[in-house]
């Protein structure tokens, strides 16, 4: 029996731990989006977190390419995503390429923390979005090449993953049994002791 859109986002919470940001527990990547629109002012809210991250020489190497149902953007980063992702992706209404300049402007040196900093705005996205009632899902099974030729971005630009974003749907209107299973089944994560360390190998002592 597939598990309501309730039931699974109970089920997906990260176990509260005092004092850990509410959205940092909220947000997991949902495969299963609602048939509604997010809201240009949520949308514009997210991109504000987004902008606000830390970035290397303050430079924001960001950009982001977001397309809303419909529009050609839109249809351009789906006609890139891989047919997996292809087979729920198409439910979310809004997809968004991250890409990240990888030359410095102040001086045209390479910048080695441009996929660095796209992240962090990446992750201030996604926290802000999960703030907003929303669920984001971050992709990597795309073809960058084919992205890269769509929207004729330059060279000198590194391309980071596409975000699916729109609200929560239910579990049972994905098409197949494999992506119900993986909807309704536990996250995990590793225990701190595994990569909190004082020493290489040898885990930091957090008290
Ligand atoms: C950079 C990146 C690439 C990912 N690529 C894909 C993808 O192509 N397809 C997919 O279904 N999930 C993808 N994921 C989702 C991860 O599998 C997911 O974040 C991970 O299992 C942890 O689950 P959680 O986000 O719910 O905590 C990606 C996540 C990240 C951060």
């Amino acid at each position: 029996m597939t598990l309501s859109a309730i039931e699974v986002n109970a089920l997906k919470q990260a176990p509260a731990v005092d004092g850990v940001l509410p959205a940092v527990l909220a947000r997991w990547s949902a495969r299963a989006f609602a048939d509604r629109e997010v809201s240009s002012a949520d949308l514009r809210k997210a991109f504000e977190a987004a902008r606000w991250a830390a970035s290397a020489y303050n430079e924001q190497p960001w950009r982001f390419l977001v397309g809303q149902r419909n529009s050609s953007t839109y249809k351009k980063i789906f006609s890139t995503l891989i047919g997996f992702n292809q087979s729920w992706a198409g439910a979310a209404p809004v997809l968004i390429l991250g890409v990240a300049s990888s030359k410095f402007n102040h001086n045209g040196t390479p910048n080695g923390y441009a996929l660095y900093d796209l992240g962090a705005a990446a992750a201030a996205f996604t926290l802000q979005a999960a703030a907003l009632g929303l669920k984001t899902h971050s992709m990597a099974g795309y073809d960058q090449a084919a992205a890269r030729q769509a929207f004729a971005i330059p060279e000198d630009y590194q391309l980071g993953a596409v975000i699916a974003l729109g609200y929560q749907g239910e579990p049972s209107a994905l098409g197949d049994e494999h992506l119900r299973e993986l909807e309704t089944s536990p996250r995990t994560r590793k225990a701190l002791s595994e990569f909190v360390l004082s020493a290489w190998g040898e885990a930091a002592k957090l008290g």
